[in-house]
């Protein structure tokens, strides 16, 4: 799939969204390394804190259906400054995605490629537990 048709299925998403509390609608968009891809918005609740963003939606649906290996995201809301995933997805896409590519788009069609990794840069993770 190309970057454009990942950015179209996160687009798509975005308007699934359920965000009654911030009107701030995300979507997002994974593929695997095999070509399959799982969408996801954000969900909020009226608790505010049980919110999941459209990355983590995205990334336990696939989850869920035994995938393991993605090589990249898409992430699309409507802002002039492209949304980048926040802190606790980082850290959720970084432990079972690795540095994926991560494309950032807008509503407008401005778009920028960056790996996790540079938004992420000295994460935390299963390796420090075996010490
Ligand atoms: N949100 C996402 O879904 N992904 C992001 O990358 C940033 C924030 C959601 C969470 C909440 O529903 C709303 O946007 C405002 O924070």
């Amino acid at each position: 799939m190309s970057p454009t048709e990942l950015i179209a299925a996160a687009r798509k998403a975005r308007e699934h969204a359920r965000a009654p509390f911030s009107q701030f609608k995300v979507g997002a968009a994974l593929e695997t390394a095999a070509g399959a891809v799982y969408s996801g918005c954000n969900v909020e609740n009226a608790t505010y804190g049980l919110t999941l963003c459209a990355e983590r939606v995205a990334l336990f649906k696939a989850l869920s259906e035994g995938e393991s290996c993605f090589s990249r995201i898409a992430v699309v809301a409507d802002t002039a400054t492209l949304t980048p995933p926040c802190g606790a997805c980082r850290q959720i896409l970084w432990e079972y995605c690795g540095d994926i590519e991560i494309i950032l788009a807008n509503l407008d069609g401005r778009t920028e490629t960056l790996r996790l990794s540079s938004l992420f840069p000295r994460p935390f993770d299963a390796g420090f537990l075996e010490k």
